[in-house]
């Protein structure tokens, strides 16, 4: 955890509330190796957290009030009751991942009680890194600190935020983004089976680094985009006659391919060849096949690009300059929802500066920003964080 994170929350809370906070928590966001818009499908994802976070600094109150102080939106602040109808706010939205996540809880029944917040992170924010899942998941770790919800596993807290992001902030995301900020391991992927929700660690290989590119491209559209994909995903599942299109083998697809149209058609190609580039990545990494899995990598891009087509052209052109760079030491591909955003790529840690470079002088986005280059490493979910700072 970076100690200048730390120290925002703290001096934040002492600033406002006038005290050094009693608590403080932590969820990072994530980054996805492979097995993209498959979690909706009931699929497999192979994502590790990332040592970015959202931190949390509180005080319990002796009253039923929830006061949340936003540090990264100019100390924004926002209040309600714990017994108050819970709604949403239009004009803070960061407020409403807070809101639905207490609200959630509160529908389970478990009983919360009056705090005084801070919140900052490092997570960027609309790069596809999961900032959202991590702030919702961050929230829920701090209450089950808080009032003692030993019965709130990590895989519970995961549902409840996927829950909170669904239900109350109105976005239709699958698990894999809150279940791997509840559940990540250090040093590990995890080859999730977002079915079951059973998880299967994977040791990132000593000596390989993590490194996200943030194309700097304006994600737009992806919530209408990722709605109509998850439609044309539940529409083909329906056509094989299946619950979910994990359950859909190619042979089938092909015996039954008359009657869907070709566009549906080649959405349920790449989740089903998807699922099965996944579990043979979490095979590549786990025996150090760093070769095989860079070759999954790019069959995974050329799928999201031909196939699901979420990729833009800028995206297309950083990720063939990554892979070339690269060569048949590791991999690279766009990750996260699509349309913008960021590309992961897998490499000698020997190699970042020299690949970074490379990227800081071919790469612009269409606006003209260079990239942002983030080598990291593969972190533990969320929990508490021990160190309090007197300021
Ligand atoms: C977003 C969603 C996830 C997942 C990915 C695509 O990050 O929040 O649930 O569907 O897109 O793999």
């Amino acid at each position: 955890m970076k100690s200048a994170l730390i120290d925002r929350v703290c001096s934040a809370f002492d600033g406002f509330y006038g005290r050094l906070p009693t608590v403080l928590v932590q969820a990072p966001g994530r980054v996805n190796l492979i097995g993209e818009h498959t979690d909706y499908n009931d699929g497999f994802v192979l994502p590790c957290a990332i040592n970015f976070h959202t931190l949390v600094g509180a005080c319990p109150r002796s009253d039923r009030r929830v006061r949340v102080l936003a540090v990264d939106y100019g100390n924004a602040l926002d209040e309600f009751g714990l017994d108050d109808p819970i709604v949403q706010r239009a004009d803070s939205p960061w407020a409403n991942y807070v809101r639905g996540m207490v609200k959630k809880l509160r529908e389970q029944g478990f009983g919360l009680s009056g705090v005084d917040i801070a919140i900052a992170g490092n997570v960027p924010i609309g790069a596809g890194l999961s900032s959202s899942a991590s702030l919702e998941v961050a929230v829920g770790q701090l209450f089950k600190t808080l009032c003692g919800l030993d019965t709130l596993s990590p895989t519970e807290l995961a549902l409840t935020a996927q829950r909170a992001e669904n239900q109350f902030v109105g976005c239709q995301c699958g698990i894999m983004d809150q279940l791997i900020a509840a559940r990540g391991e250090e040093g590990q992927a995890l080859l999730i089976d977002c079915r079951s929700l059973e998880a299967r660690s994977v040791p990132m290989p000593q000596g390989v680094a993590v490194m996200i590119v943030h194309s700097r491209i304006q994600r737009g559209l992806v919530e209408s985009e990722y709605n109509q994909r998850r439609h044309q995903c539940e529409t083909a599942a329906r056509h094989f006659g299946v619950n979910a299109l994990r359950d859909v083998t190619l042979d089938r697809m092909q015996v039954h391919a008359k009657g869907l149209d070709p566009v549906t058609m080649r959405r349920a190609l790449h989740v089903v060849t998807e699922n099965q580039r996944t579990l043979d990545a979490a095979e590549a990494l786990a025996t150090h096949d760093l070769l095989r899995m860079g070759q999954l990598m790019a069959q995974s891009h050329v799928s999201m690009r031909d196939d699901f087509e979420i990729t833009v052209p800028a995206i297309d052109a950083l990720v063939e300059l990554l892979q070339s760079a690269i060569g048949s030491q590791g991999g690279a591909r766009m990750t996260g929802g699509g349309f913008g955003g960021c590309v992961v790529a897998l490499l000698p840690a020997t190699e970042v500066s020299r690949v970074r470079a490379l990227v800081q002088t071919h790469y612009r986005s269409p606006e003209g920003h260079l990239a942002h280059v983030y080598a990291c490493h593969p972190s533990a979910g969320a929990g508490r964080v021990d160190e309090i700072r007197a300021i």
